[in-house]
């Protein structure tokens, strides 16, 4: 058993002051410190400082560690751009991404407190090392193709990549799904997919782009050029609306939604999505910004994500959080700073179905501590000042054991 005593602390959806949690590899309780180091006198202690804050572990629901080789090959600043560019660079990128440049992702996220990571992967290469991450793990595997005469060998090797990774489950790591968007995935394929895998968590790119909203809506822009030279397509595979539809009864992360227009969010509202926000990703990609206020209005749970090093130069959600104060700059700061805080642990957490981002007992005891560079003012402005302060996180513990 381990007890901390924090000063301050971050619980998930509130800020609170001066507690004790006690831990082993799950949350048992927490209350006061006199009452907890009573009740477990053999318990090792921690004592945070007055400038130290207590937080749940964050999760980060959206990273493609197999372009992680990428930095400075791909085109920024129009998403069709940077959609040749990958297709260019594809296999150098896929190629030189190996053990080592798994490791090095998987330890920045360590190192900036992420406990728990959603790992979107196309090819399967990452499994191994994904097995061997100290975080919490949801292993989406992703299909993803148009043709139609492909859809047999695309199921094929979907369900060889879920089954390789179904081998790997534990408490730690989760078999998961992901239909990578509307204009790429053949309806007939993406229907088998779900209907062979009820169940299991399932996240999909949905409305990134103007020129994917253009091509879904019109069947034009350059989406359509695009198609019809890699993939001798003139009209699109699906409608956003099909695409809402096919997801009906199955809870999905949705991934930008930033051209999702208000009656697209009402579906997902009432489907009971989420979204995931990946402010640094849109902006590089030429995107625009997701109408964050709009979402938050009609109640659907958005999460952050730093999608992968081929759209953000780092995977490390502080600055993402920081993104985001910047992007959404009409935002009342202090609110919207807590409000970041939440979708980066407990909104994250439920979207994901696992019972971490909240420090309440019986939760895994995913968990860090961050050290600011003075005592925080009061509890209105600590979410702020934890956001802009925080470039590492001091000790981080997953299931109750300290890995930082
Ligand atoms: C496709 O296979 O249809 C596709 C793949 C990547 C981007 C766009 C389309
Ligand atoms: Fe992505």
């Amino acid at each position: 058993m381990t007890i901390i005593f924090a000063r301050w602390l971050f619980d998930g959806e509130k800020i609170l002051q001066n507690l004790g949690i006690a831990f082993d590899t799950r949350i048992v309780e927490t209350g006061s410190f006199e009452i907890l180091e009573t009740r477990y006198p053999e318990a090792d202690i921690v004592e945070l400082s007055e400038r130290e804050v207590l937080l749940p572990g964050l999760v980060n629901p959206h990273v493609h560690l197999e372009f992680g080789a990428n930095t400075t090959h791909l085109r920024y600043g129009d998403f069709i751009a940077w959609l040749e560019s990958v297709i260019t660079h594809r296999d150098e990128l896929i190629d030189a991404c190996h053990a080592a440049c798994y490791k090095r992702q998987i330890e920045e996220m360590l190192h900036t407190g992420t406990t728990c990571f959603g790992a979107v992967s196309s090819y399967g290469k990452e499994l191994k090392a994904c097995r061997a991450a100290p975080q919490r793990v949801v292993y989406f595997n992703e299909a993803i193709g148009s043709r139609p005469a492909a859809v047999d060998a695309l199921y094929s090797d979907f369900m060889q990549r879920l089954e390789a990774s179904e081998k790997a489950a534990s408490d730690r790591f989760v078999p998961a799904v992901a239909i990578h968007a509307p204009y790429s995935v053949h309806p007939v394929l993406m229907k088998k997919i779900l209907h062979e895998t009820e169940g299991k968590p399932l996240t999909a790119h949905f409305m990134e782009s103007p020129a994917e909203k253009m091509w879904l809506r019109e069947g034009r822009g350059a989406f359509r050029l695009f198609f019809e030279t890699y993939l001798g397509q003139s009209r699109p595979v699906c409608d956003p609306e099909t695409f809402l539809e096919m997801l009906e009864g199955r809870e999905t992360l949705l991934t930008h939604a930033v051209q999702a227009d208000e009656t697209l969010l009402d579906r997902i509202a009432a489907a009971g999505h989420s979204i995931i926000h990946c402010p640094r990703s849109n902006r590089l990609l030429g995107c625009g910004r997701l109408a964050i206020e709009t979402v938050g209005e009609k109640g659907i749970p958005w999460l952050l994500g730093t999608d992968g090093l081929s759209s953000n130069t780092s995977l490390n959600l502080w600055e993402e959080m920081r993104a985001a104060l910047m992007l959404h700059h009409l935002a009342p700061l202090d609110l919207f700073a807590l409000d970041l805080l939440r979708a980066a642990t407990s909104r994250a957490a439920d979207a994901l179905g696992l019972p971490v981002g909240r420090i309440v007992p019986g939760n895994h005891a995913d968990l860090v501590t961050v050290e600011l560079p003075d005592t925080p003012e009061n509890r209105e402005t600590l979410p702020l000042q934890t956001i802009l302060h925080t470039r590492k996180i001091d000790r981080l513990y997953i299931g109750g054991k300290r890995h930082v």
